[in-house]
Parts: structure tokens; sequence; C-alpha cells
């Protein structure tokens, strides 16, 4: 029997990404697999079911669960999802463990196999894998959209009849994915752009694309190429040197995280109020609590002056193109075990170990283990 490879729509009211687009459904039929689409799951991003060729059409979900060998998913499976799963289906998607703990314990119980894409690891064989990369990058782009359209200035230099207008200043602090993306947009608009992080890496990578990398002296690499958190000392050597290039910027675009911690305050309250009335700072860490002291995650306030806009899923507000990538990464990591129809799953593949966070009864993830059942991780 070939495998069941089934899509459902996406509960989250505000989720607009689908983890499955037309092109890809082609190929998972290449592999062999029987695709299944619950009726009208594409319509938010755009994609009508008449665009998926090949693909069995299921009008309800539990329908489409009973056949399902494996889920795909953007967001986690909700309680009342896992309830309708078989044991033994494979679930793959963004499975948030720590927002979710109780639901990865109930995948656990219900012997449901789940590969949590945020947990896929950051390898070169991995990179085609890299749904926090392919979703940052679209975030990086549309925060800078979402800034110049905020802005009380245009972003190019503009030589007109009128004078000339000098090109806008903008300050990305975090150069990981989605920040050189944002240094990369706001850049091809024409801004003046300065980048800035903790990682001494970064510093080429922000110059390569054409902007100035902003040294505060500071160097906080973390394990696995990520940051670590800045002491007290490191943290006010920051801020003496960042204060002056963001009271200098027209826009500031907030990108810094730590893994598995919430987000680092980089902007303080005085520091808004000593930029210009009528900039702008865009809080794209607003999920992890912003990197603005004064972020209210998933709305847009004034402080004297200064629009703060912190945005919530933003790779959601470019449906399209985010789902389209998001989908081919998890064709990429499906073809790992997907084979002429059947399912043949190297449980030891680096890449299949790093994203398993529940298996066989188990929970696989040794953080989340510890999370949930108190064990040492
Ligand atoms: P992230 O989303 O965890 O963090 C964003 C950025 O914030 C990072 O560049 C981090 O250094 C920076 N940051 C943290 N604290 C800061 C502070 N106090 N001030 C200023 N900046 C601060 O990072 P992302 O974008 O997920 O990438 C993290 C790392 O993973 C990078 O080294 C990147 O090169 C690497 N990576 C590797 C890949 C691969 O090899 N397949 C693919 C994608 C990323």
């Amino acid at each position: 029997m070939p495998i069941y490879v089934a899509v459902p729509t996406e509960l989250t009211p505000e989720e607009r990404r689908i983890a499955l687009v037309p092109d890809v459904a082609g190929r998972l039929v290449k592999l062999g697999a029987t695709v299944l689409i619950e009726k009208d799951f594409g319509q938010r991003a755009f994609f009508p079911d008449g665009a998926f060729k090949d693909v069995q059409i299921i009008d309800t979900a539990s329908a489409l669960y009973q056949q399902a060998d494996i889920v795909l998913k953007v967001n986690p499976p909700t309680d009342a999802e896992i309830d309708q799963m078989k044991a033994g289906t494979i679930v793959i998607g963004f499975m948030s463990p720590h927002r979710y703990p109780e639901r990865v314990a109930k995948m656990r119980d219900k012997q449901i196999t789940s590969l949590a894409m945020e947990l896929v690891p950051r390898i070169s064989r991995a990179q085609s894998m890299d749904a926090l990369s392919s979703q940052a990058a679209v975030a990086g782009y549309k925060a800078v959209l979402q800034a110049a359209d905020l802005s009380n200035v245009f972003f190019p230099m503009l030589t007109t009849a009128a004078g000339t207008i000098r090109p806008a200043k903008v300050l990305v602090i975090g150069a990981g994915v989605a920040g050189l993306q944002a240094i990369a947009t706001a850049r091809r608009l024409g801004a003046i752009v300065e980048g800035y992080d903790v990682r001494s890496a970064t510093k080429e990578q922000v110059q390569s694309l054409g902007a100035k990398f902003v040294d505060t002296g500071v160097k906080a690499e973390g394990v696995g190429g990520y940051a670590r958190e800045l002491t007290a000392e490191e943290k006010q050597q920051q801020q003496d040197v960042l204060a002056k290039h963001i009271a200098a910027a027209n826009v500031v675009i907030t990108t810094a995280a730590i893994p598995g911690r919430p987000s680092p305050k980089i902007i303080t309250r005085a520091m808004v109020e000593a930029m210009a009335v009528g900039s702008v700072v865009v809080d794209l860490a607003a999920e992890g609590g912003g990197n603005c002291e004064l972020c209210q995650s998933g709305q847009t306030i004034v402080h004297q002056g200064v629009t703060i806009h912190a945005p919530l899923n933003v790779p959601s507000q470019m449906p399209t193109h985010a789902s389209e990538m998001y989908a081919k990464n998890l064709f990429n990591l499906l073809s790992l075990f997907v084979k002429n129809g059947q399912l043949e799953i190297n449980w030891q593949d680096e890449i299949i170990a790093g994203c398993t966070l529940t298996h066989a009864g188990e929970i696989k993830h040794a953080p989340t283990r510890a999370l949930v059942e108190g064990t040492k991780s």
C-alpha cells in the first residue's frame, strides 16, 4: 500500500500559510505517495483546490486523519487534531514544544511520531529543510516593507524639481537570517543601512550587503552558531554605543534572539525617547517579548511620536511565497524517508534524529523531555 500524505486546514485563525503547494504535491505523487488535502485548505494562501493535480480532496478533517500516515502542518497540532490522529501517524510541522508541552505529552501517549521543523539541525545537508531560515527570510523582507509604510520619510535618495531628498537611515539590530534579509531589502529600497550583531562573523556578512557594521566591542558567540545572553557590563557597553545610532536612525528593525530565552531587551525607553518624532521601530522579536522595552507584542503603538510596530507571525502576512518555501522544506525532509511510496526511516540519520520530538511512546528531544517529565536533559 502506498503511504498517504495528508494536509488538513490550519485551525489557527490568523494563520494564512499552508503546508503544501501544488508543485510540491506533484513531487510527492512522483515519490509514490497518495496525497490527500482537506477541501479548501489552501484558499487562505491563494491556492484553490483546483490548482492541485492528482490529489484526493477530502471533505472533513476527521475523514482525512483516518486515512493519513503522514500529516503535514504549519502550526502545532491542537488537542482536537491529535485526538483524531491514528496511533503511529507521523506529523510534521512547527511544534513549539516549550509553549505546548501538554500537546507533546499527548502525542507521546498516543504513539504519534512528531517531527519538529524548528529542531531540524542547522547543518549544510539540512539547509534545504531549514524552515526557520526560509520563514525568517520572509519576515526580514516584510519587516522592511512595513517599516517603509509606517515611516514619514522616503527610503531612497530622490533628486526632484522640488529639491533633493536625503535617503532614510535604517539600523538593523540582529544580523541573523531575518536581519540580513532586512538589510538587503532596505538597501534595495535605497536606504543608508547599518547592521549590528554580537556575533563577529556577521560583520563581513553585513558589509557584503552594502551596509555599515556597528561595532560595540561586545562579542557574544554562544553554542551552535547562536548568540549567548550578555552580562550586565556587556549590555551597558552595547547600549552606550548603540544609543547614538538609534537616535540618528529614521527606522530601526530589531531581530535579536537567543534560543530558548526571552528576546534580549536592547532598546530602552530612553533610547526611543531620543529618536526623532516620526521615526519607526519594527520589533521582529515580538514573539519572544520584543527587543524594545516598549514593545507590545502584536500591536502598533506611538510613544512620544515614535511608532513601535511589533508584529506577530510575519511570514503569514506573505502567505503564497512563505507557503511555497515552507512546503519545499517539508518535501526535502520527507524525501529522506519516503522512497517509492513507502516509508524507509533511518532513525540514526542526524537530521531525523535531531528533529524527532516524539516517537514510539517517548519524548526524544531531551530538553522537552526534561520539561514534560521532569527528567534531566
Ligand atoms: P536567531 O533568530 O536566533 O537570532 C537572530 C540574531 O540575533 C542572531 O544573529 C544573533 O546573533 C543576534 N543576537 C542575539 N542577541 C543579540 C544582542 N543582544 N544584540 C544583537 N544581536 C543579538 O538567529 P538565526 O537567524 O536563526 O541564525 C542564527 C545562526 O544560525 C547564525 O549563526 C546563522 O548563520 C546560523 N544558521 C546556520 C544555517 C546552516 O548552517 N544551515 C542556516 C541558518 C542559520
